[in-house]
């Protein structure tokens, strides 16, 4: 089954090109990569399949529907923004029953919640309003609210920026489980050893268009190194 079907997206802000007609294919279960340096459309695409974001020209199909589907979409994926922030004044338990309230239908509320206490790690913290959690911790209960609702796709945008190893290990070992119990990811990612450790295959953008692809160890083969920082600088640098 294909997830994610992506044909010749564009998308313009005035006079930005951000999408200059990108394609990809993700498969249910992978967790596939999209890497590219600062401003390359990462967000931007990430942001229309989320339909968060309208697209101007091309195709993009989320499993069995069109991105114009919003409302049979909506429930099945799950989408943490890159600067996702807000609800500050929020505790951080309420924040998550705030969410879970919306998938009622979909999961069962209490387990739901469970999970997302469990997810977040914040214990005691979450009783504390979200505007006293350091970077790191909001990243934690953002990323708990993503998971927690059990989506067929999860779409994460930079999900480990300003964690620290420890936190972030642990969020890479979830995605890695959750992927293993049948949840899709897309995820962005600075972090090359993150990809590597992380991603099924990878998607490299540069200025709004494709520039390479594929399973990691093809493409660590193909260029003959050894991490994908080099590939990286090699096609990008
Ligand atoms: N709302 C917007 N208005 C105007 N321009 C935008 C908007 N959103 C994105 N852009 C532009 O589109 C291009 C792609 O931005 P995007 O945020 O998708 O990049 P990115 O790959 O996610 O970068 P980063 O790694 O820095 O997060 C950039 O040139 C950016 O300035
Ligand atoms: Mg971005």
């Amino acid at each position: 089954m294909i997830a994610i079907s992506v044909k010749n997206l564009k998308k313009r802000f005035g006079k930005i090109e951000a999408l200059k007609g990108i394609d990809f294919e993700v498969s249910e279960g992978e967790i596939f990569g999209l890497i590219g340096p600062n401003g390359a459309g990462k967000s931007t695409c990430l942001r229309i399949i989320s339909t968060i974001l309208s697209k101007d020209d091309g195709r993009v199909k989320i499993f069995d529907y069109d991105i114009s589907q919003k409302m049979e979409i909506k429930k099945i994926i799950s989408y943490l923004p890159e600067d996702a922030g807000a609800y500050k004044n929020l505790k951080g338990i309420d924040f998550l029953k705030f969410f879970a309230q919306f998938y009622k239908e979909q999961r069962d509320f209490n387990e739901m919640v469970e999970d997302g206490i469990e997810i977040s790690l914040l214990k005691e913290r979450l009783n504390d309003k979200i505007e006293t959690y350091s970077k790191g911790m909001v990243r934690r209960l953002l990323v708990a609210r993503s998971l927690m609702v059990k989506p067929k796709l999860a779409i994460l945008d930079e999900p480990t920026s300003g964690l620290d190893v420890t936190n972030a290990t642990q969020i890479r070992n979830l995605i890695k489980k959750k992927a293993r119990e049948g949840t899709t990811f897309i995820v962005s990612s600075h972090n090359m050893l993150e990809v590597d450790y992380l991603c099924d295959r990878i998607n490299l953008i540069n200025d709004g268009l494709f520039v390479e692809g594929g399973k990691v160890k093809d493409l660590k083969e193909k260029y003959k190194v050894s991490n994908i920082e080099e590939i990286f600088i090699q096609v990008v640098g």
